[in-house]
């Protein structure tokens, strides 16, 4: 599902980079705290992370967990493992933090319950994800372009949440408690459009490889709409983009 962490890194990974040190506000760790990061991916939480607590790194992927440890955050230990089924004890970690993964959990409710069975009591669990539909300019353009240019290919079918609400509800009803949930925005500039378009073609995440995989005229028809959406009819040159994520937390 994902590959090539490097391009990972350049194409979403900056991204969760800009949004990981609010977020580990938002979740309000104390400082020499045990953590975990659960979907660690490449480490762009874990090194913030690491920063104030003792972090250990969970994902599925041993080449992202091997550039977390590699580049991110080499101070940190790393567990490979998925969310519904936490190879942890209960109540291991004073906190569980999951940045921008639980779109991908294939069972929300039980990867959230895992979340805070390995938690101790009083201890916090936070999870974020873009608001995919409205807050992501930069997946959208390329969503949008896809469709335009490939327009028999199906849906995708994704099991993203569509508001914070959401996620509090998914928090409330895992037993989890003083729930907040609430948005967060970041902005990233860029040098050009190709600054964006680049890592797209090392195919690192689901929507990214279907764009890579196209022939190269699709592909590059895919690039022109998705610049125009992008930078409407104006010259290439420095652009800033935004997103927005839900982001929650709550008490064990
Ligand atoms: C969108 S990436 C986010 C990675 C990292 N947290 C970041 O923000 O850069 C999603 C990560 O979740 C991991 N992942 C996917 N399904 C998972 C699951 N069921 N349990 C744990 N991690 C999972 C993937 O391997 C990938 O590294």
């Amino acid at each position: 599902m994902y590959t090539n962490p490097a391009d990972y890194d350049r194409f979403m990974g900056r991204w969760s980079a800009a949004l990981a040190p609010a977020f580990v506000g938002f979740a309000g760790i104390a400082a020499g705290e045990r953590v975990l990061d659960l979907g660690c991916g490449a480490g762009s939480l874990t090194a913030p992370l690491s920063q104030r607590a003792e972090v250990v790194g969970c994902d599925p992927l041993l080449g992202y967990v091997e550039r977390a440890r590699a580049r991110a955050a080499p101070a940190a230990a790393y567990v490979l493992g998925v969310a519904e089924a936490l190879p942890f004890a209960d109540a291991s970690f004073g906190g569980v933090l999951s940045l921008l993964v639980i779109q991908d959990f294939a069972d929300r409710a039980r990867a959230v319950r895992e979340m805070q069975r390995v938690t101790r009591p009083g201890g916090t669990v936070a999870a974020c994800q873009w608001d995919f539909a409205r807050g992501m300019p930069m997946l959208a353009a390329f969503a949008e372009a896809y469709r335009a240019v490939v327009p028999e290919a199906p849906r995708p079918v994704t099991a993203r949440a569509e508001s914070e609400t959401e996620l509090g509800d998914l928090f409330r009803a895992a037993g989890l408690e003083r729930v907040e949930a609430a948005t967060l925005a970041v902005a990233l500039r860029f040098a050009d459009f190709d600054e964006l378009w680049l890592p797209v073609l090392g195919g690192p995440t689901p929507s990214a490889a279907r764009i890579a995989a196209l022939t190269p005229d699709r592909r590059r028809a895919v690039r022109d709409r998705a610049r125009a959406i992008v930078l409407g009819q104006g010259a290439d040159g420095p652009f800033t983009l935004e997103a927005r994520a839900f982001i929650v937390r709550g008490i064990r």
